[in-house]
């Protein structure tokens, strides 16, 4: 499709203050420019947590207004003079993770968060400002990553909505990769029940790893310890020292990935993680906490401990991670997935949060 034949508007979820909830509007359909791709957005992912995020509960900053939404999976309509791959008509993954080219450590999540610095808020504030909850979205070219078509839908047989998994894959990819998780290693995703956890106890399982999958809930620990030989579970309970003991009755830990909710801050998990490792053991903190965590330093110095922080994943952890599902060690199906059409957006947020503990989720197809 050329620019001619973009149509002149579209349908967009707008979003103008935290206060009123997010409208739909018909506005100016982007247009192409150096460095870009015109998508149209097929299925957009719904964060647990997004109601909490769009109506301020969660403090996350971004200019207003904003067309909301995140990573997703399109069909490119339009792009850019300087494209040398992407054509009109490829299914891509739209990656939300969006680097500053002339400063790749400067970054935010399209139509989520404003990141972490002046030049982030740069970066958001123009361009890049509208996200996928929209027939079109604007996306930097190299967030277009294209998709095997014909080994993925006809081959395999995925569906849209089976593709859509790997949006919500890459972030505890990005933390298990950074760690440098290996085959035959054991180890602690925590919390492994919720929507991040347990995606990073299936990717775990595909890096060809023991689990054990922590969590407080007893139910849904238990049907994923059964749902994989590969998997053990821990349930979190205030006695640090006895989950510390359940955790070491496994053998040696070799790491521990973790992806705890703000809620969770003062949970004991922390410390009965940390000093369950092994000398040399590596932990990726992926989670969204707010306060400072208390560490058991002795245990790290002494044992050689390694502590990672991971935001997101680098573009080289989308290519593995493409490997991974093209190879078929990864595969995407399983979930029941529910679709909403945009005007829809509010019942899919709420599904969305709802299906947090379960093996299901909620998409918008605009
Ligand atoms: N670093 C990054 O790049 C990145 C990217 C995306 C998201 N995140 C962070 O990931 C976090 C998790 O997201 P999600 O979508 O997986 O959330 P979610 O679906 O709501 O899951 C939250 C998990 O935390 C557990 N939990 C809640 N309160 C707890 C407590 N007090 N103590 C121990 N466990 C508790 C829940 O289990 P129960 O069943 O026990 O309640 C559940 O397993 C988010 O808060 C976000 O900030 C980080």
């Amino acid at each position: 499709m050329s620019r001619d034949e973009l149509p002149k508007t579209h349908r967009a979820l707008v979003l103008t203050s935290t206060t009123e909830s997010p409208q739909i509007k018909t506005i100016p359909t982007p247009q192409p420019c150096p460095g870009s791709a015109i998508v149209r957005v097929v299925a957009a992912n719904i964060i647990s947590y997004s109601k909490d995020v769009y109506n301020g509960t969660r403090n996350y900053t971004f200019p207003l207004p904003l067309v909301i939404g995140t990573s997703g999976i399109g069909r490119v309509a339009a792009v850019g003079p300087d494209a040398v791959l992407l054509k009109p008509g490829d299914l891509v993954f739209i990656d939300s993770f969006i680097r500053g080219r002339d400063d790749s450590e400067t970054a935010f999540l399209f139509g989520v968060h404003e990141g972490h610095s002046e030049r982030s808020k740069i970066l958001m504030r123009g361009e890049w400002r509208d996200a996928t909850y929209a027939e079109y979205a604007k996306v930097p070219l190299e967030n277009c990553y294209p998709l095997n078509e014909a080994l993925l839908r006809e081959k395999f047989g995925y569906e849209i909505e089976h593709l859509q998994e790997i949006s919500g894959l890459m972030v505890p990819y990005g933390g298990l990769a950074d760690i440098d998780l290996k085959p035959g290693e054991t180890i602690i995703i925590a919390p492994a029940t919720g929507s991040f956890g347990r995606m990073a106890v299936k990717i775990a399982l595909a890096m060809g790893a023991r689990v054990i999958a922590m969590g407080r809930n007893r139910v849904a620990l238990h049907a994923l310890a059964e749902s994989d030989a590969r998997i053990e579970a821990v349930q979190i309970t205030e006695d640090w020292q006895g989950d510390l003991r359940s955790l070491q009755s496994f053998g040696p830990i070799d790491a521990y990935f973790d992806i705890s909710p703000p809620e969770a801050s003062s949970s004991t998990h922390f410390k009965s993680c940390l000093l369950s490792l092994r000398n040399s053991g590596r932990a990726s903190f992926m989670g969204g906490l707010n306060g400072d965590l208390t560490i058991p330093i002795k245990a790290v110095v002494s044992r050689d401990l390694q502590l990672r922080g991971k935001w997101m994943y680098s573009r080289q952890n989308v290519k593995s991670l493409m490997k991974l599902i093209e190879m078929g060690l990864l595969k995407l199906d399983g979930r029941k997935v529910e679709k909403f059409a945009l005007d829809d957006w509010e019942k899919g947020f709420d599904l969305a949060a709802k299906m947090s503990g379960t093996d299901g989720t909620a998409i918008i197809v605009p």
